[in-house]
């Protein structure tokens, strides 16, 4: 559906509420004994004690009334249901691809296509792989190679398109490694770990030329498709006339496949899935479904998800959507930024990222600058935000105990889709104006305890009261 022109300057949400969930409000005293007990970690917070969830906008998002239509139609049949047919049918229409295999959610479609296409010493670039990606690349005894622009790694570059893979380093890449050890190339769009920063057509279109002459596939992380072709709608010259269907077509013209999360914006809370134009490929990654998630009309998925999806996929490409998703993310962005928040620039698609490291430079990285914003927004305003840092990515030796800070210290203020009105913004950005000003007094954070991976989820936390 094309975005009707409006004379007014404010954006509102495209929809009514017709379901709610209430909030449960708590006071600061109460939440200062709530994090307390959850010892400083935002993940060991029950979300009945949160305010404005902006952990993630993986599968948070609110449904329509039409998906939860179409999920009273859902068949659950075991084999060849009604609702894995309209599931394909809508992506096919969407991504064009000629295998389509559901899965529960992203990582699982990670794990199938890696598992079929790569093996032991096996290079695969992105521009950022997701951590998930990464980590199932790196499962199969791969090597992730991250290629993305120089721009995207500044973060006050402007750059329209920061998630831009580097040509020429891909181009390096193939000549270091032998294209014959590189047995797929993938791009994020939109490239979350760089900040949710758009791909451009033109970048995909050069991707795949230099991929072509050596018989490389491309496969999209597509989690965030529609709103990377949102992107391109408004940056990219050729693109303003072109419906979000048609640029999504576009792209995935370039490509040989896709792995999806749709938990964004397939607009559900649950699902995934991965399509592919091999039919070889195909059948190995079938075979291994059923292994593990399940027969391949439902991949690990109720006949209801698929469904809820079917409707979604369709729903995320409604322009007047796109126009007030990329508005929110951006208001607030361009807020924060007015109060002197240091975020990375310019606003992304789903979220936006504090830098931590900047705004608080007499907390020393090893004190976790990330982690302090964190829970002192949770005791302020109660809002949960994740830490993209030192907790997260620290390395630790294993034998000495030394431990290296990452290389930035973010904070990640995600928006769920369609969940949020435009007053939740605005409390948020009230909520930061009171922390802006008291941020000298704040301090960082100690470790007490940890797992020996994946640390951020369980460990503890202790502030420091005297640094
Ligand atoms: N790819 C990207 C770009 C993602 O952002 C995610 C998930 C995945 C793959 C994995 O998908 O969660 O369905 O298995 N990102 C979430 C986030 C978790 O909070 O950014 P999944």
């Amino acid at each position: 559906m094309k975005q009707k022109e409006s004379i007014f300057r404010t954006v509102i949400e495209p929809f009514i509420i017709k379901s709610i969930e209430p909030i449960v409000m708590t006071t600061r005293a109460e939440r200062e004994e709530i994090i307390k007990k959850a010892h400083y970690n935002l993940f060991k917070v029950n979300a009945q004690d949160v305010l404005i969830d902006l952990l993630t906008d993986s599968g948070t998002g609110a449904m329509s009334s039409e998906q939860w239509a179409a999920i009273m139609r859902g068949d659950e049949s075991y084999a060849g249901s009604q609702s894995f047919q309209r599931f394909e049918t809508s992506v096919k229409d969407i991504f064009g691809f000629k295998h389509v295999i559901p899965t529960h959610q992203g990582r699982a479609a990670e794990r199938i296509l890696f598992s079929v296409m790569c093996k032991k010493g096996s290079i695969v670039p992105n521009n950022t792989h997701f951590d998930t990606t990464r980590a199932n690349v790196e499962y199969q005894g791969a090597q992730a190679l991250d290629l993305v622009i120089e721009e995207g790694k500044d973060p006050k570059n402007l750059h329209p398109f920061k998630g831009n893979m580097d040509v020429e380093k891909l181009k390096n890449t193939l000549s270091k490694f032998g294209s014959e050890n590189i047995p797929l190339c993938m791009i994020t769009i939109t490239n979350n770990s760089g900040g949710g920063q758009p791909v451009s057509m033109e970048n995909v279109k050069q991707v795949k030329a230099v991929l072509s002459n050596h018989n490389i596939p491309l496969y999209f992380d597509a989690a965030r498709f529609a709103e990377n072709a949102y992107f391109i709608k408004e940056r990219e010259a050729g693109y303003k006339n072109k419906t979000i269907k048609e640029i999504v077509h576009e792209m995935m013209s370039y490509g040989d496949g896709c792995t999806m999360s749709a938990k964004k914006d397939g607009m559900a809370n649950i699902g995934g899935f991965l399509c592919t134009n091999d039919d070889l490929a195909a059948q190995k990654q079938k075979d291994l479904l059923i292994l593990t998630e399940g027969f391949p009309t439902y991949g690990g998925l109720a006949g209801r998800d698929l469904d809820a999806l079917a409707v979604g996929l369709q729903e995320v490409l409604d322009e007047s959507y796109l126009h007030y998703r990329i508005s929110e993310t951006r208001y607030l962005g361009e807020h924060l930024t007015e109060i002197g928040y240091p975020i990375l620039q310019p606003p992304g698609g789903h979220a936006i990222y504090i830098d931590a490291k900047e705004l608080f430079p007499h907390i020393q990285p090893l004190q976790y600058p990330g982690q302090a914003l964190s829970v002192e927004m949770y005791i302020v305003g109660g809002i949960r935000t994740v830490e993209i840092g030192s907790v997260m990515f620290g390395r630790i030796d294993r034998k000495t105990g030394q431990e290296t800070p990452s290389e930035m210290e973010l904070v990640r203020l995600a928006l769920p889709r369609r969940t949020h009105t435009q007053s939740h913004i605005d409390y948020v950005i009230e909520v930061m104006r009171e922390i802006y000003d008291s941020r000298n007094e704040l301090n960082g954070y100690k470790i007490t305890k940890q797992p020996p991976f994946l640390r951020h989820f369980t460990a503890d936390f202790e502030p420091i009261s005297d640094y």
